[in-house]
């Protein structure tokens, strides 16, 4: 008799929402507000529901007061379990004081870091976090905490969240500002075969490696896109390429997969088959 699969954990992750004040656009081109808002139609409208959504950081375009009040007005209407890290774009005091209800943005006093302990598969999210600065690091305190934290559960499934991605895109403009210590990062990583996907966001679109087996990725963003230009020299800009957020399963043994889903109405769908076999 075939063994009966897991029933996939689904995580939909969305990432660089960059919400504005009210009527304001993005680098005077993008509706960022009218692009979460139909971020969340498409969620709500997926086949298959997430049992989480994952928030990987610059939730506002400038962490002000009113950019959180705006995105928690939005994303009030998700109805799903959230879970949200910052950005370079985001203030930790402003985004924790316009969501009050989430206890994990305060489990650490300094940082907003925090582990779930209570879902099919563990996360640990990493505050990248430097007050001032476009690029992310790790301090010591941080190092300490994900070790500490990795430490604690060594046989339980894991994802790690972040916003800046330990690992080099080719895109110039965006390394530069990536996550200064990612080889420290990666040292800790190193000793912890329980995670399995670190999920980060920054760049714009999809990108996956592999490190030592675990599958590192970024998130498309539900508004604007980095061009893509593997350069040393690209210049520093973005196009309305289609918006998108991955839908991640966890399916135990059967290990990670990683799905990229366009946002926008799209022709179709067209059946394959008809009732003679394959439409000709
Ligand atoms: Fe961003
Ligand atoms: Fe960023």
């Amino acid at each position: 008799m075939k063994p009966t699969p897991a029933r996939p954990f689904l995580i939909a992750q969305i990432s660089d929402m960059h919400i504005k004040t009210r009527g304001a656009l993005s680098y005077r081109v993008v509706d960022t507000a009218r692009h979460l808002r139909e971020c969340i139609a498409h969620i709500q409208g997926l086949k298959q529901r997430p049992d989480i959504v994952v928030a990987t950081g610059d939730l506002t375009d400038f962490g002000k007061p009113e950019e959180y009040e705006l995105l928690r007005e939005i994303l009030g209407t998700l109805g799903l379990p959230l879970y949200m890290i910052p950005g370079n774009h985001d203030e930790r005091g402003n985004m924790r004081a316009a969501f009050p209800e989430y206890d994990y943005l305060r489990q650490q006093e300094e940082f907003i870091c925090y582990a779930i302990e209570d879902l099919p598969i563990r996360i640990v999210a990493l505050d990248t976090v430097v007050p001032g600065e476009s690029g992310g690091a790790l301090c010591e305190k941080r190092l300490a905490w994900l070790a500490a934290t990795l430490r604690a559960r060594q046989d339980t499934p894991t994802v790690v969240l972040m916003h800046h991605p330990p690992f080099r895109t080719l895109i110039g403009h965006m390394d530069d500002i990536g996550l200064a210590n990612a080889s420290t990062f990666k040292c800790v990583l190193a000793n912890h075969p329980q995670v399995k996907a670190v999920l980060c966001g920054h760049l714009h679109r999809p990108i996956e490696t592999v490190w030592r087996g675990i599958l590192m990725s970024t998130s498309p963003s539900p508004a604007h896109q980095v061009t893509l230009d593997l350069s040393a020299d690209a210049p520093s800009c973005f196009m309305m390429e289609p918006p998108a957020l991955r839908l991640h399963a966890w399916m135990g043994d059967e290990g990670w997969l990683s799905h990229t889903s366009y946002i926008g109405k799209f022709d179709g769908p067209y059946p394959f088959y008809e009732a003679g076999g394959l439409i000709d």
